[in-house]
């Protein structure tokens, strides 16, 4: 049922902050004919029992054993790469990319295969509760403008990023833009449609400049889309210092690292998220800060790619904007629960160390641990942040993108018993929830599933 225009009662979970959940207990959230929040009143508020006698029967009220989250914000998904989940995860990142990325992507130029795959992960998406996904497509600009279509028809909220990868030299022949310029003309005529989509009045979707890495590109392509960034004011995303591979590449051809020769093309700006960013220096990180860019952690991906764990208490410490992101298939899960997991899971083995060989106090990096409230924060109100959108929170001014879960499905894996400790209950949901938990998703107020 939509909740545009309408009231829902009932329990919600949201973090605001990193630091701490916020349990909504029975509130009344009032969001408008747009999809905005409008108001969220708790049974404490004195216009509370007004409002509720007022709307009556209007009101959605959850059933017991529902509790609303918002929607969940997915900073990193090569779309195309969705059917190859859960394979090929057995080659380093630039064996991966040759062997079984790259071939597959460019299958997608066939729009009948591209729209069937797509059409698929868009709607898995949706089921899992990614409310909002920044997209990688592909090089191709009318399969980019296919998946801009495709998130505009299902209601998710998307971003969507034709992918540049020009380097005759890295890229290929059958998989790569034919120049420079064809490349940056592609992404603008990528951007204008769009931008002028005519379903699309509301800009649910949006564009975003798109070059896959700095390996993948020439100096000249790098540059003209910085330029393009500055012009369009759209968003960018690129990869950054993933592995030690992608990290030494610019460190070999620039002298400098990834992060400083992407702030050279005009790269970094506050609306730009770099996926990975594990081999980030702390003046990167300064760098990043002071730009307003944002990472986006994908620690279940690191775990096959990385060599490494992004430290991302230090991040948080330096207050760099962070999300989390899937890194569909570079990840073999789609889900953002797993997300969350998983960058908990990460950051423990950071803190502790893994090679039991060294003694303890040498085996890791202290302070390193990850808690689930903060892992939600970053794949809610972070990725908002991340994308400077009124999402992930709620609360008046923010778009009603919400999930409900359900947590007493037979067919789910949530077992609560007698619990009725709202804080034990999140930790329940997050580490147990699966799809069949998700009862219903709204993006704008509007019911998707
Ligand atoms: N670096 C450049 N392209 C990719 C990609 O598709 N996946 C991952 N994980 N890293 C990349
Ligand atoms: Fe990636």
């Amino acid at each position: 049922m939509d909740v545009r225009g309408r009231a829902i009662l009932g329990t919600f979970f949201h973090a605001p902050t990193p630091v701490a959940l916020e349990v909504l207990s029975d509130v009344l959230i009032e969001v408008d004919a747009g999809g905005v929040i409008t108001s969220v009143l708790r049974p404490t508020d004195p216009a509370y029992a007004r409002a509720v006698a007022d709307l009556g029967e209007a009101i959605i009220r959850l059933p017991a054993g529902h509790y609303g989250v918002p929607g969940f914000v997915d900073l990193h998904v090569h779309a195309p790469q969705y059917p190859q989940l859960g394979l090929a995860l057995d080659e380093p990142l630039e064996i991966w990319l040759q062997k079984y990325t790259f071939p597959l992507e460019a299958r997608y130029a066939d729009l009948d295969f591209a729209r069937e795959r797509y059409q698929v992960l868009v709607d898995d998406l949706i089921a899992g509760g990614t409310t909002t996904a920044l997209y990688f497509a592909t090089q191709d600009r009318e399969a980019s403008k296919l998946l801009a279509d495709i998130c505009i028809a299902k209601g998710q909220r998307a971003l969507v990023g034709k992918v540049v990868m020009d380097d005759p030299a890295a890229c290929p022949d059958d998989y790569r833009d034919a120049s420079a310029a064809a490349a940056v003309a592609d992404t603008r005529e990528v951007i204008d449609y769009i931008r002028n989509q005519k379903d699309n009045a509301d800009a649910r979707v949006l564009p975003v400049i798109t070059p896959r890495f700095i390996p993948s590109c020439t100096d000249e392509a790098l540059a003209g889309l910085g330029q393009l960034a500055a012009e369009c004011g759209c968003h960018v995303q690129t990869h950054c210092s993933e592995s030690d591979w992608a990290h030494g590449h610019a460190l070999t051809r620039y002298g400098v690292t990834d992060a400083e020769a992407l702030d050279g093309f005009g790269l970094l700006t506050r609306k730009s998220v770099l996926a990975h960013a594990n081999f980030l220096t702390e003046p990167d990180m300064d760098r990043l800060v002071a730009r307003g860019t944002a990472v986006a952690h994908c620690a279940l991906s690191n775990i096959y790619f990385a060599n490494a764990v992004f430290p991302l208490r230090l991040a948080l410490e330096k207050h760099l904007h962070v999300g989390l992101g899937t890194d569909i298939s570079g990840g073999p899960s789609a889900s953002m629960f797993e997300a969350c997991r998983s960058t908990v899971q990460a950051s423990r083995l950071l803190e502790d160390g893994v090679d039991p060989a060294l003694p303890a106090a040498a085996r890791g990096r202290p302070r390193s641990r990850i808690d689930l409230v903060t892992a939600f924060y970053l794949a809610t109100t972070g990725g908002g942040i991340a994308l400077d959108l009124p999402i992930g929170v709620l609360a008046p001014g923010y778009r009603f993108d919400a999930i409900l879960i359900d947590s007493t499905a037979r067919g789910g894996n949530i077992r609560l018993f007698d619990m009725n400790e709202p804080a034990a209950i999140f930790e329940k949901i997050l580490y147990g929830a699966s799809r069949a938990n998700i009862a219903r998703v709204w993006v704008d107020g509007r019911q998707l599933r």
